[in-house]
């Protein structure tokens, strides 16, 4: 069987580190897990009162979500939490109340920063909003990657042989968390 997984990567920067280690953690997963980024970049910002005629960007996101077995986030860490995008992604498919997409879908998070620290503050602070919204998480490994800027290569190739096993590792992880809290 194949898992399909959502990528989710809370920076919208071309040149991302997030999106770098989500690009090479696509390349180290297992072959069980199909993972495919999910583009958060043009939501509308959260507010009740669209829902009364939902934008089509929102309808795409919760469809696309609602189609994967497991999510995996990739989170910046933008003053010890999470960036406004990924927030607000989280927000969008979290209603309407009840109907939320994200709800038992098996999940994952990797904080990647340039900092010593790994976005460890962002990484903790998605935990407490995924509790909120039913997704079972990971609890480990746990995955934070620090110094980003010293781990690829200019063309986005990750460069760090130590970094490469770790996410592999996760992945082998992650797919065994998939396969143990997947719906159907
Ligand atoms: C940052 N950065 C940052 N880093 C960190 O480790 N802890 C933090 O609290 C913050 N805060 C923060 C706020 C804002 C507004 C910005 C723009 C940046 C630095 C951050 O780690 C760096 O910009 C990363 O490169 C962001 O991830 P991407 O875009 O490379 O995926």
């Amino acid at each position: 069987k194949t898992y399909k997984i959502g990528v989710i990567v809370g920076s919208l920067r071309k040149e991302s580190f997030n999106l770098k280690t989500a690009k090479a953690l696509i390349e180290l997963a297992p072959k069980s897990l199909a993972l495919e980024l999910v583009d958060i970049s043009g939501l509308p910002m959260y507010n009740e009162d669209l829902e009364e005629d939902t934008p089509k960007e929102w309808v795409a996101l919760r469809k696309e979500i609602k189609a994967v077995d497991g999510l995996l986030f990739l989170t910046p860490e933008y003053n010890r939490s999470v960036t406004g995008v990924l927030k607000n992604a989280l927000d969008v498919g979290s209603r309407p109340y009840g109907k939320g997409v994200w709800s038992g879908k098996p999940g994952a998070i990797v904080s990647v920063s340039i900092g010593a620290i790994g976005g460890f503050g962002a990484n903790h602070h998605l935990r407490q909003s995924l509790v909120f919204v039913n997704v079972p998480t990971m609890a480990q490994p746990e995955a934070y990657i620090g110094g980003a800027a010293d781990l690829f290569d200019a063309k986005g190739k990750l460069t760090n042989d130590s970094t490469r096993d770790f996410l592999k590792t996760y992945m082998e992880a992650f797919e065994k968390w998939v396969i143990t809290n997947a719906q159907n």
